[in-house]
């Protein structure tokens, strides 16, 4: 590790020694069992001060992922993933990348609480056949042909006009990126934008992939807190003027998992503050559409005028996740920077799904669609939240959005709740995955926009049953 600026930032630098010690026990490099290296050799290999060392793995300790034999040094406890790629194939063992989210996904159980995805059947899929015949009518040559890199023309036009009518968010067709959804974003941003050891500025709790994505470019990630009523505006300010983040991902609608909204003061200073510290932010929204009883504030990127914020939408969620349309906004130049991603990543996102989108998109059905779909949503919430009311459980109820955060009693553990939870086939998102420093090991995700109204309830029924039999 580079020694430059290394007394301002101890305070974190501790952190970076605690990321490259977890990335090597999650690539399976450092197993179960194997004692790390003393405290002296590490901190001669990293070039960084002895207690700096000492700091992370006391970190580690705490966090329960070391353990230390007296005057022997400290080893690896089991922290095994739910799903391991662990072999001796040297192929596998170069892979590098890891979604922990998605091993959880891969669960197979029928209470399916740990997808934020929206139960196929509040989706318009019955119209779709119509809209692929009406796209090959109008152009018979669409699979042909390959879209521009940069997305359909007419969708991001189309796109352009909506979010000036919308928010009053001026930007022209030539600032949009189709994505194949906001995940595609995220990662294009982070390819584009971020080096190894580059700092990276997340909420926390966040979007679990989010932090995967980031760590996987090798980003040091520092955190801010995210409350119900958004951040402590002074400590936003502090990490920025000390650690000068390149970038800081943010999902301040109905954010994933905790539900809160950034209320619109706080909008208005981050892009202030963005401006003066040189600080990207990155505004995920994909939950903007999807609120109960009042519209949201408008998105962070209204009030930016220097180019220090990308907006990113998505339809993913709740038009129809498999044609995965999302978009970036973005001023010059960085679009130009995820227009070259862009094109490596895939050359650009299929244009049949582009068009059979638009043609959705702009006709009456949507707007139908998106009311319908808030009320049944904010019914299952309500399903939900009434069979965890017989639990000691805590929660804010959030106002938009598909997640519940639930607080567990502080003598439980997700991960204990989990397995036993999957035993009676319900599943949930454990809130350590959701937190960069894996702590929060007393929180955890309910989804309640995926599973039936008749399986929320006996789902959250058998969750209470385990929590009262653990
Ligand atoms: C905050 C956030 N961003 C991005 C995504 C990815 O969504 P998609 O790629 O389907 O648009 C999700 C999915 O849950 C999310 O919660």
């Amino acid at each position: 590790m580079k020694s430059s600026h290394r007394k301002s930032r101890s305070v974190y630098l501790y952190e970076e020694v605690y990321n490259y010690i977890q990335t090597r026990m999650e690539r399976g490099e450092w197993k179960k069992g194997d004692k790390l290296p003393s405290i002296r050799e590490l901190s001669s290999i990293l070039q960084v001060h002895r207690l700096t060392v000492f700091k992370a793995y006391q970190q580690l300790k705490i966090d329960k992922k070391v353990t230390v034999k007296d005057k022997s040094g400290y080893y690896i406890l089991d922290h095994s993933p739910l799903i391991t790629l662990q072999t001796d194939d040297h192929i596998q063992n170069a892979f590098l990348h890891k979604s922990t989210l998605s091993e959880i996904h891969q669960i197979p159980v029928k209470f399916q609480f740990s997808q934020a995805l929206i139960d196929p059947n509040l989706l318009p899929n019955r119209y779709f056949s119509e809209y692929v015949k009406k796209v090959f009518d109008l152009y018979p040559k669409v699979l042909g042909t390959y879209s521009t890199v940069q997305g359909d023309e007419e969708l991001r036009e189309t796109l352009a006009n909506y979010f000036r009518k919308k928010h009053n968010l001026h930007v022209e067709p030539e600032e949009l990126l189709i994505t194949s959804g906001s995940q595609q974003a995220i990662n294009l941003i982070a390819h584009s934008l971020i080096k190894p050891r580059d700092t990276v500025l997340m909420e926390r709790p966040t979007y679990s992939a989010a932090i995967d994505i980031f760590r996987g470019q090798g980003a040091n990630i520092l955190t801010v807190d995210i409350y119900q009523n958004g951040y402590n505006m002074d400590i936003v300010e502090q990490l920025m003027k000390k650690h000068k983040p390149r970038l800081f991902y943010l999902n301040p609608t109905f954010h994933n998992p905790t539900g809160y909204t950034v209320p619109t003061e706080q909008r208005k200073q981050l892009v202030e503050l963005a401006e003066k510290y040189k600080c990207l932010l990155v505004e995920d929204d994909p939950f903007h559409d999807i609120y109960f009883d009042k519209a949201p504030p408008a998105p962070l990127f209204t009030y930016d005028s220097s180019g220090y914020v990308m907006y990113i939408s998505s339809y993913s969620k709740y038009v129809a996740p498999g044609l995965r349309i999302g978009v970036v906004a973005s001023r010059q130049p960085l679009m130009k920077i995820l227009l070259t991603a862009k094109s490596l990543a895939d050359n650009g996102t299929p244009l049949l799904n582009q068009k059979m989108f638009l043609h959705y998109f702009t006709s009456e059905r949507m707007q139908q669609h998106l009311e319908k779909l808030r009320i049944a949503l904010q019914i299952r919430k309500e399903i939900m939240e009434d069979a965890l009311s017989q639990s000691e459980l805590k929660w804010v109820s959030p106002n938009g959005g598909l997640n519940l955060w639930v607080k567990l009693p502080s003598n439980i553990d997700s991960m204990a709740l989990l397995s036993k939870c999957v035993e009676q086939s319900v599943s949930f998102v454990p809130g350590h995955i959701c937190d960069s420093r894996n702590q929060l090991h007393s929180w955890i995700r309910l989804s309640y926009s995926f599973a039936s109204e008749k399986d929320l309830k006996e789902g959250i029924e058998k969750l209470c049953y385990c929590l009262r039999t653990l």
